[in-house]
């Protein structure tokens, strides 16, 4: 079984997609950290002309050691670089295969992105699209990072969190937008529970319906 769960920045679909791997069995992939990876690895060249060719390069060696250090990873400056990696398109080509043969293992997995219900697993068996509007997606960042002892800037953070939206949602190469079989879960009001609840409740629906 594949599930899919795709989503802008902060819509809490990285806490839906772990609390549904838990709950079915499954392994789960955050692709967002395959794009932060290739972002830190290409951190000195970013604004700069080799931009494209160093992180064309660090796709394509990328492998799964340089997936451990969350801290640097989950920076939201981390964030920002691998937007900007994410918009070319051979870097998008060189992760695919990484992505597909990790939602291809027996029994299935979970995989939550931007583009796994539109490009990486358009087979999956239930997808779901993970909506939340940006003052909540904000406020979850902030509370995160704080619990991580760092110090937040909420309007700063508010204003990075919509600038990486355009960024993603004018992608030319992305295909940032719900698959058309993907249920739109809207998580704005919901606390961690009432969301996995009704995430649930969508594979269910999806899996009595196949
Ligand atoms: O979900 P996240 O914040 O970790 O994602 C970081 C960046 O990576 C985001 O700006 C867009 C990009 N990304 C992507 O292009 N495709 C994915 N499947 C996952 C993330």
């Amino acid at each position: 079984m594949i599930i899919a769960v795709d989503g802008p920045a902060a819509s809490g679909k990285g806490t839906l997609a772990s609390g549904l791997a838990r709950h079915y069995g499954l392994p789960h992939l955050d692709t967002g950290l395959l794009y932060r990876a290739v972002g830190l690895a290409s951190a000195a060249a970013v604004d700069g002309p080799d931009l494209e060719p160093t992180a064309i390069a660090a796709a394509r060696s990328l492998d799964a050691g340089q997936l451990t250090d969350l801290d640097a990873l989950t920076a939201a400056e981390t964030g920002v670089l691998a937007s900007k990696v994410a918009v070319i398109a051979e870097v998008r080509a060189a992760l695919f295969d990484f992505q597909r043969n990790f939602a291809l293992q027996p029994g299935g997995a979970v995989l939550d992105g931007r583009d796994i219900g539109t490009k990486i697993c358009p087979d999956a068996d239930a997808k779901l699209f993970i909506q939340a509007d940006s003052k909540a997606r904000m406020e979850r960042r902030a509370r995160q990072l704080e619990a991580r002892g760092v110090a937040v800037d909420r309007y700063a953070l508010f204003h990075q969190i919509e600038e990486r939206d355009a960024r993603d949602m004018l992608n030319p190469n992305g295909g940032f937008y719900p698959a058309p079989d993907a249920h739109l879960l809207d998580t704005t009001l919901m606390g961690i529970e009432a969301a996995l609840r009704a995430a649930i409740a969508v594979v269910e629906t999806a899996l009595a319906l196949k």
